[in-house]
């Protein structure tokens, strides 16, 4: 397997809105020789994600930015980005859409990631609407994103198969741990040989 060091690994942006959970596994695998990436910067919109108490504690560069006002925002953050010589971007739990002059600027370099097996269950309250459709399946899917919501092309995708007794709350659970495993996996299979 190739190794990274500090120097050959691509500068991501990881942008999150809430827990963070996606965005803590994706930093702990940045540390790994094996990562072809390294967490420059965590932007939220959010000041009180608990991602970004995570970022402080462990003192990666981090920034808010409120996107009330979204296009002044976003420009802020593509200046930012460049000076910072970050290419990739990944989104985890990041709660707002990017405009389409921002996913422009950023064209194939940004990835996120959804708790469904899209293109089923785009959007928001994945988990309910799979159990009252009574799914026997679902999963998650890491994807490029693109000018609509969670439409972009599929780099990945990990099933989960659900229990009959299975709740919104537990089902999230499980299919949060397969998130980790599948964002890892799909950056180092687009990233592994750049
Ligand atoms: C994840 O389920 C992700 O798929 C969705 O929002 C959740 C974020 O979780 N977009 P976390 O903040 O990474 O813990």
């Amino acid at each position: 397997m190739k190794k990274f060091l500090g120097l050959n690994k691509v500068k991501t942006a990881i942008f999150i809105s809430g827990t963070g959970s996606n965005f803590k596994n994706l930093y702990k695998f940045s540390l790994s020789k094996n990562s072809p990436i390294k967490v420059e910067i965590v932007i939220s919109n959010n000041s009180k994600a608990k991602g970004i108490n995570f970022a402080k504690k462990k003192k990666i560069n981090n920034k808010i930015f409120s996107f009330k006002n979204k296009i002044r925002d976003e420009n802020k953050i593509l200046s930012f980005l460049k000076n910072r010589d970050v290419t990739l971007i990944c989104l985890a739990g990041f709660m707002r859409i990017l405009s389409k002059n921002f996913i422009k600027k950023f064209s194939g370099k940004i990835l996120n990631v959804h708790p469904s097996l899209l293109p089923k269950y785009k959007g928001l309250n994945t988990h309910e609407r799979v159990i009252k459709n009574k799914e026997k399946f679902s999963g998650c899917t890491v994807h490029y994103v693109n000018s609509k919501l969670d439409s972009g092309k599929i780099i990945l995708q990990k099933k989960v198969k659900i229990a009959k007794n299975d709740t919104p709350k537990n089902l999230a659970k499980r299919i949060l741990a397969k998130e980790h495993q599948l964002y890892i996996q799909a950056i180092s299979k687009l990233y592994s040989n750049h």
